[in-house]
């Protein structure tokens, strides 16, 4: 296992903040990288303290792709046999939400770890796309799937065929991303977002990423359903009675995670 620290992790208040940490390669993603990334949050996932966490790389690059080096000469059986992605999906599975803060290039891998996290903040420099084409492969995380889901099918065949590049304002217009911000304020921003929501009940904000994400997955009716069955699972929480009773009172709730 590697040594080198491929990501920086540190804490600050109820969120959790990692920083992608490969900055010669444009923090390119390596397999060793996904995977203490996927550490890391699996990690804050299980730690009560944590309500929310922020992933971001540094202003030229949120990361613009997975490895290229590491993957120019191999084989099929052993990109097959490694399996490289099945990583990747341990941070789909993770409930807390996630923020993405992309500046820069958020490209390939880049762009598809972006869209597994659940709000992305981009800086006006950001620039997103699936340049695989390029490279005689498609995307391999994800990308050709949830770039389409978020973006609709004339978007992600431009986006993944042609390989251009879209800039923050049209990825924002495109639903990509969430919002986009001025380039010195784009951390501080996500940040102040992911506080904003470590206010909120813990339980509350992981079962609304669950419903949300259910919409992919599923039918409107069924769905709908999921939703219901949740929202009276709420109804049994602290957090529930306390957030009401703070309403009817005139308070601020004091949530309890519980
Ligand atoms: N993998 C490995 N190294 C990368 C990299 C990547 N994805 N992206 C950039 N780098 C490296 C470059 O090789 C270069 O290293 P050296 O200084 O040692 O030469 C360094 O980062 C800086 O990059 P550039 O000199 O190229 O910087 P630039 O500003 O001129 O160009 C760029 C920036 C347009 C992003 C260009 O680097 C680029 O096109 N990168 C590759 C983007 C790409 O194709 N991404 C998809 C990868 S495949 C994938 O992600 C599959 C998947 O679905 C998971």
């Amino acid at each position: 296992m590697s040594s080198e620290q491929l990501i920086l992790g540190e804490t600050d208040g109820h969120v959790g903040i990692v920083r992608l940490n490969r900055p010669k390669v444009l923090n390119a993603l390596n397999p060793e990288l996904i995977g203490q990334l996927a550490n890391q949050l699996e990690e804050w996932d299980k730690d009560p303290n944590i309500h929310v966490m922020l992933i971001t790389g540094n202003e030229k690059a949120f990361a613009a792709g997975a490895d290229i080096g590491d993957m120019a000469d191999r084989s099929l059986l052993e990109m097959y046999d490694r399996d490289q992605f099945a990583v990747w999906e341990r941070i789909v599975k993770i409930k807390k939400p996630i923020v993405a803060a992309a500046s820069g290039f958020a490209l390939g891998g880049g762009c598809e770890l972006m869209m597994m996290c659940d709000i992305i903040i981009a800086a006006e420099c950001a620039q997103f796309g699936q340049p695989e084409i390029n490279l005689g492969i498609i995307p391999g995380a994800g990308g050709t799937q949830r770039l389409t889901r978020a973006v609709g099918k004339a978007g992600a065949m431009d986006v993944i065929l042609t390989g251009r590049f879209l800039s923050a304002q049209e990825a924002l217009a495109a639903g990509l991303v969430s919002r986009v911000v001025p380039d010195e304020n784009y951390f501080d921003d996500a940040l102040k977002i992911c506080h904003k929501m470590a206010m909120k009940g813990p339980v509350a904000l992981k079962i609304g990423k669950e419903a949300v994400n259910k919409a992919f997955e599923t039918t409107l009716g069924e769905g709908v359903q999921f939703e219901r069955k949740l929202f009276y699972m709420l109804f049994a929480t602290d957090d529930q009675k306390e957030g009401m009773k703070a309403f009817l009172e005139k308070r601020k709730a004091q949530f309890i995670g519980k």
